[in-house]
């Protein structure tokens, strides 16, 4: 197997190089046969040539890889994130990755967040109609069909199912925004029909804000559109313990390519300083791996983080003193540890 790897901008540029040794190691001690070529899609790129997503980027990463591990993107110097958009959006809407699976694991267990990733409000459909040298009327169009709503909800319950969970909760707005939230409504209600060990809830998406936060312990599986799902993951990390451990995958699950990254942004704020935490993009890793087939290295690599995450090396966004590369120095240790003494039948 063939990964892209994308640093992309800001911290993306510290984190996911922290993150290639621990891909190496594993690939050696694991024989998993993976290669990488990393690829300078980013602000600077696209300050200096006008390319994003470069032609025919998305042919090359379908025929040629089976994953992409992204960094972020963003940067200041390009204020409407106009690159952003077309690599990071382009890829999901091109490879098809309508599946954003974003675990939030907490001390009362793991939250499934699955945010539709192609469509709703981020469909690119709408415009401005200037007034007087200005804007006068802005649109965004939230557009869904049913064929996407259907096969995301489809597999999500499935996923759900096949990991144990017992529980979903679709979160929608069909009050005030009826046109889409009937449809989900409509599909979700279908769809659990097949799936008789799954009690479904609904609850719309304000109020769902309001109890996450208050008490997560009662939810397992959640299903949201593109931007109820991007804003709600974002209150999951932080129940986590900061967008520096929120990992993420966006795959299309017909043909199995995924897009692995943190669910953080290029953080400008601490960019340079070497104090990122690099642990939400290797969980990504870890989730790559898994999605991969790799299950064992990715198990080991999960409990690795989460013990260094533990330990004094833990970086400043969670409490700590260490710096991105102490943080690693100590996930590598732990790993060529883990690596020695694991079993035959790893
Ligand atoms: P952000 O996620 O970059 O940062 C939010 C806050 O979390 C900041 O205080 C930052 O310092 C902190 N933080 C984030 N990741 C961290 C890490 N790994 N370790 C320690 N602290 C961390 O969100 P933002 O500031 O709103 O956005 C910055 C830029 O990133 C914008 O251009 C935005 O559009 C972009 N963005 C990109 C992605 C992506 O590429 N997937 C996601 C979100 C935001
Ligand atoms: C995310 C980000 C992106 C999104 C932005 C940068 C386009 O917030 O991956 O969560 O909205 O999906
Ligand atoms: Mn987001």
């Amino acid at each position: 197997m063939r990964i892209a790897v994308v640093p992309g901008d800001g911290i993306g540029q510290e984190v996911v190089p922290a993150a290639l040794p621990v891909l190496t190691l594993l690939d050696e001690a694991y024989g998993l046969g993976i290669t990488h070529d990393v690829l300078d899609w980013g602000a600077d790129t696209w300050l200096r040539t006008g390319v994003g997503l470069p032609e025919g980027a998305i042919e090359r990463l379908t025929k040629e890889y089976g994953a992409v591990l992204l960094g972020a993107l963003g940067d200041p110097r390009i204020p409407d994130m106009a690159h952003g958009r077309e690599i990071l959006l382009g890829m999901r809407r091109g490879l098809d990755l309508y599946v954003n699976h974003r675990p939030v694991t907490l001390p009362t267990g793991v939250i499934d967040i699955f945010r539709e990733n192609t469509q709703g409000l981020y469909v690119g459909v709408g415009g401005t109609v200037p007034q007087g040298g200005r804007t006068g009327v802005a649109i965004d169009e939230c557009v869904y069909t049913r064929e996407t709503v259907e096969k995301f909800v489809r597999y999500c319950l499935g996923r759900l199912r096949d990991t144990g969970r017992t529980k979903v909760t679709l979160v929608h707005k069909a009050n005030a925004v009826p046109n889409t939230g009937r449809l989900w409504q409509e599909v979700f209600r279908r769809e659990l029909e097949d799936f008789p060990g799954l009690e479904g809830s609904e609850e719309y998406v304000d109020a769902f804000c309001y109890h996450l936060v208050r008490d997560p312990s009662p939810y397992q599986g959640v299903l949201a559109s593109n931007l109820f799902g991007d804003i709600v993951s974002d209150i999951g990390a932080a129940l986590m313990g900061g967008l520096g451990l929120a990992a993420s995958a966006s795959i299309c699950p017909e043909t199995g390519i995924g897009l692995f990254e943190p669910v953080h942004g290029s953080a400008p704020d601490i960019a340079g300083r070497g104090i990122a935490n690099p642990y939400a993009t290797v969980m990504s890793l870890a989730m790559l791996l898994e999605h991969a087939g790799h299950g064992a290295p990715a198990a080991l690599l999960r409990r690795c983080l989460d013990e260094a995450a533990r330990g004094e090396a833990a970086t400043p966004d969670l409490g700590g003193k260490g710096t991105t590369r102490s943080f690693m120095d100590a996930v590598l240790a732990l790993l060529e540890r883990g690596v020695a003494a694991r079993g035959n039948d790893d």
